[in-house]
């Protein structure tokens, strides 16, 4: 496959393609001035990206939605050159709430469709307005849910989800690699005992060769082997650098030894949902 900064698409079974790369939005709402999100998207597709994910739960969809928009109208892009990744929150999963969900968040978006709409998690809660439903004494309200849900997966070098892969290789899926990166370490959410993925040496020495850094070789190595990846920033020096991975190719041996870092440690490990009857994480995947 060759891959450019113009043509990275790869193509699903229903006749549309999904770009390798795309902008994850989701920042911390208390700690992120409004508006971060409407500029990072912007500088975002004026450095090529096509695929931005979003979710209404992230809270700054509406600006998701007016830097595409802001971008169309200036000619910069068409809408159907946009690949966007809308998700359903786990408080909406009973099927007659997932249409009118969809239907809010496009109204949130000020779109006409989304390009993709996922199962944020497998694991739902009680419907109705609180987003993360607690009792009173501050436990979690789960529902009942009858899944059948495509999964989105954490994927990076020290995640790399070998089995996972070869089985939707055989089965003609494609997986789209949530932080790719290895997150932002913020502790509310994150395990952090693993170390930090960018600080990898191997990762480091590769970048060395290339005139590279450590956060452009990891994604290359996921794009490379077919893996969508979704890295978040906001800043728009590293919203370009994340772009800037089609000059280059890995070796094979490089692949390898990339391969090779794989601790099978999750980043995102969601624990205080670990007794959810649908926590997904238990089983081996
Ligand atoms: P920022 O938005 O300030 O750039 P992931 O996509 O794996 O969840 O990682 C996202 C985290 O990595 C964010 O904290 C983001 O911060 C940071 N980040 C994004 N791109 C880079 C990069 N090229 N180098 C270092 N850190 C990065």
């Amino acid at each position: 496959m060759n891959l450019t900064a113009e043509s990275h698409r790869i193509p699903l079974s229903d006749g549309n393609s999904i770009p390798l790369l795309g902008l994850g939005t989701y920042a911390d709402p208390q700690k992120t001035p409004k508006g971060s999100c409407l500029e990072a998207v912007k500088i975002a597709i004026d450095a090529g990206y096509r695929h931005i994910d979003g979710a209404f739960v992230y809270f700054n969809e509406h600006e998701v939605g007016q830097a595409i928009r802001e971008k169309i109208a200036e000619g910069k892009i068409k809408r159907e050159d946009i690949f966007y990744c809308g998700k359903l929150w786990n408080t909406c999963h009973p099927p007659e709430l997932v249409r009118p969900t969809l239907e809010k968040t496009l109204k949130i978006l000020q779109l006409d469709y989304v390009d993709l709409y996922i199962i944020e998690l497998p694991m739902a809660f009680k419907p109705g307005d609180a987003l993360y439903p607690k009792d009173e004494n501050g436990k979690f309200i789960y529902h009942e849910t009858d899944l059948c849900a495509t999964w989105e997966v954490e994927c990076h070098p020290y995640f790399t989800q070998p089995k996972l892969l070869e089985f939707c290789r055989q089965h003609d899926i494609v997986i789209v690699g949530y932080s790719p990166l290895g997150t932002s370490r913020d502790e509310s959410w994150v395990n952090v005992s693993s170390p930090p993925l960018l600080k990898d040496p191997v990762l480091n020495a590769i970048g060395k060769k290339y005139n590279k850094t450590a956060a452009q070789i990891a994604l290359r190595f996921n794009v490379q082997r077919g893996v969508v990846v979704i890295p978040k920033s906001f800043n728009p020096q590293r919203i370009r650098e994340n772009f800037q991975i089609f000059d280059f190719s890995l070796t094979e041996k490089e692949m390898k030894e990339i391969e090779a870092l794989n601790k099978n440690v999750r980043y995102v490990e969601l624990l205080m949902w670990r007794d959810h009857p649908e926590y997904p994480f238990s089983d081996e995947y």
